[in-house]
């Protein structure tokens, strides 16, 4: 039977994850074009935890309903909508996504292939438009790519489509973990632990340096970035792990007249449908390769949903993920 109310976390105001509580809200009739989706598994990112600290580029009004992707089951629709009661879907920008149920427009739905569970589709949504949008920023074909944070979720599936489309990849990663773009394609792999990262990519390149870098850690890495760029070459920040870049333009002319961007999906994307296409495409790759999913960090249950994010923004390696459980689906 359709549920009336539905158990959600909501973070009252900004600040850490001690403002995360799980709460009992009802849930209004479904629109036209609207779905009710049963979550299996919510997938948390890092998005997530900058808009709740609320000085990230991305606003959002308080009390905020954590989350933004997930997969589960579609069990009602509203009028107008294609989809089928029972179909299993995935998808972001399902905003408070972490809930035992989340009402998702129709276009923001993806179907899961045979072959994918819940937990991976949960695991690869976001990061596959993500993912995906980062392939136009820069031409790629025979490009030299190096890619930070590749044993990461984005990162996974960047070396992934990367070398698949022609380009040379280079994949850093901390420790054994670059085991992990090594099997997914890289050509070269680098451990950021050993040593300098900039002298290690330009050993590769022939001393030329790589013609893009994709970059999810900003602060810290910025600065070996440019030293390892070939000239006008592209280097694209799409996230801040280690905070934001403070840099002087005259850094750009010494580093060779190289291009920076701060990587904006919604300027690559042409709406919902699009991202849509980008996410099946990252769905069956998953299905194709394996290891493009990735290891889970963590389970939680929704009522311990502020544990999960103090769990990501540990440092977690892997896909942190909160379960509804069936006793709350
Ligand atoms: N639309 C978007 O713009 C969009 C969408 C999705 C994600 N993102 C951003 O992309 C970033 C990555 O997300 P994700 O889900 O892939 O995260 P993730 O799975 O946690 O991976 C991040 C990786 O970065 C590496 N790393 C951490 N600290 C580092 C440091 N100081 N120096 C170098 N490498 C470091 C870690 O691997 P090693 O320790 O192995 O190096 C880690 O695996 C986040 O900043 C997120 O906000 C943006």
């Amino acid at each position: 039977m359709e549920p009336k109310t539905r158990r959600v976390a909501v973070a009252g105001r900004p600040g850490g994850p001690e403002v995360i509580e799980t709460v009992t809200e009802d849930l209004p009739p479904l629109g036209p074009g609207q779905v009710l989706v049963r979550v299996a598994a919510t997938g948390l990112n890092h998005a997530d935890s900058l808009i709740r600290g609320g000085d990230y580029v991305v606003t959002m009004p308080f009390p905020l309903a954590v989350g933004v992707e997930a997969a589960g089951t579609v069990i009602a629709t509203g009028e107008g909508v294609a989809a089928e009661v029972g179909a299993r879907v995935c998808g972001t920008g399902w905003l408070g996504s972490c809930a035992d149920h989340v009402v998702v427009p129709e276009e923001r739905l993806v179907p899961i292939p045979d072959g994918l569970g819940f937990e991976e589709a949960a695991s690869v949504a976001h990061a596959g438009a993500a993912a995906g949008a980062l392939l136009r920023v820069w031409p790629l074909d025979g490009a030299r790519a190096v890619v930070w944070g590749a044993a990461g979720a984005v990162g996974r599936l960047l070396v992934t489509w990367l070398s698949r489309k022609g380009a040379e990849v280079i994949g850093v990663a901390g420790g054994s973990r670059v085991a992990i773009p090594r099997d997914l394609g890289a050509k070269h792999v680098i451990d950021r632990d050993a040593g300098d990262v900039a002298a290690a990519v330009r050993a590769v390149t022939g001393g030329r340096g790589a013609d893009v870098i994709f970059d999810p850690v900003a602060g810290e890495t910025f600065r070996t970035s440019l030293a390892m760029l070939a000239p006008r070459g592209c280097l694209i920040n799409y996230g801040q792990l280690t905070g934001p870049v403070g840099a002087e333009f005259g850094e750009l002319f010494k580093a060779g007249g190289v291009f920076v961007t701060k990587f904006n999906a919604g300027a690559y994307v042409d709406g919902y449908a699009d991202v849509a296409a980008l996410i099946r495409e990252a769905l069956e790759l998953a299905v194709a390769q394996p290891g493009v999913a990735g290891p889970i960090a963590g389970r939680f249950p929704l009522d311990r949903a502020a544990d999960a994010f103090r769990a990501l923004e540990s440092g977690a390696r892997g896909k942190v993920l909160v379960v509804p459980g069936p006793e709350e689906s």
